[in-house]
């Protein structure tokens, strides 16, 4: 999937589907079932880290586990997500730490809107290094985890800012969480795809949290998010019946066990 690719989904108006990953075995699945984009979000700080923000993630984190997303795809886009620290705090940095997940395998980098965020996006684009914007709920700055642009005054903001990213260069463009009417009126303006979480179907693609629809962490759960799967009482259950059997001496059974040849045993 190149960036090409993305582009050409929108103009056949076919859907853009994307996923976080933080892991070889997750991004395995999810590139085998199909997915266009691969992300390897900072949500990985509470989704994997059990921190309390994505703020608390920094480059060191995000190049180990996109190592480990790089080493099981195959066929989707890559993404790494830009870390606060990568380019909130020194935007001067941004080139220098966006190559960085460049060099270990990444196709392209997503940051979220900031006050210096067309001007850093421009260098980045400058730099050959494809850019993934991101408007509306931008949690790293966020103080309060809520719908974006629901008055008019507010929209217009996040308008003007998805009009300003598409003329800096992003090739696309998350939208979370913000009024359906808002999201098509962006995705219908602009050329470049918007991929929407939280931000209803009128996207030109979705992004949803793996562990999310896996059912898989017990975290507070968006309106927008969708369980696919309940796989934690699953996975609760395996691990009980383990440690019942480890404690009852039923585990190693024998088909589980190496054996020596008897002849061996008696030199023993
Ligand atoms: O880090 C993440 O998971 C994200 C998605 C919500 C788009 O940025």
């Amino acid at each position: 999937m190149t960036i090409q690719d993305v582009l050409n989904k929108k103009k056949q108006q076919q859907k853009i589907v994307m996923l976080t990953a933080y892991d070889y075995p997750i991004a395995s699945l999810a590139d085998e079932a199909g997915v266009d984009i691969v992300l390897v979000g900072d949500s990985l700080a509470n989704v994997v880290l059990g921190l309390s923000s994505t703020k608390e993630v920094g480059m060191k984190e995000m190049l180990h586990h996109t190592k480990a997303v790089v080493r099981a795809v195959k066929k989707a886009m890559i993404v790494g997500d830009m870390p606060f620290e990568a380019y909130q705090t020194r935007p001067q940095a941004a080139v220098d730490n966006a190559k960085q997940f460049m060099d270990i395998g990444c196709h392209a980098i997503k940051l979220e809107w900031f006050d210096q965020c067309p001007s850093t996006v421009e260098a980045l684009v400058k730099a050959g290094i494809p850019v993934m914007g991101h408007v509306g709920l931008t949690p790293q700055t966020a103080t309060d985890m809520k719908v974006q642009g629901r008055d008019a005054n507010a929209a217009k903001r996040i308008l003007e800012s998805a009009r300003l990213l598409q003329d800096k260069g992003c090739f696309s463009l998350v939208l979370e969480c913000i009024p359906k009417e808002l999201a098509v009126k962006i995705t219908e303006e602009l050329k470049i795809p918007t991929i929407g979480i939280g931000a209803g179907v009128g996207c030109d693609g979705q992004v949803l949290v793996s562990y999310d629809i896996l059912g898989i962490v017990s975290r507070y759960q968006p309106k927008f998010s969708k369980k696919y799967a309940d796989l934690a009482p699953l996975i609760v259950g395996a691990f009980k019946q383990y440690t019942e059997d480890v404690q009852k001496g039923n585990f190693p059974d024998d088909p589980h066990s190496f054996h020596m040849a008897p002849q061996e045993i008696q030199k023993l």
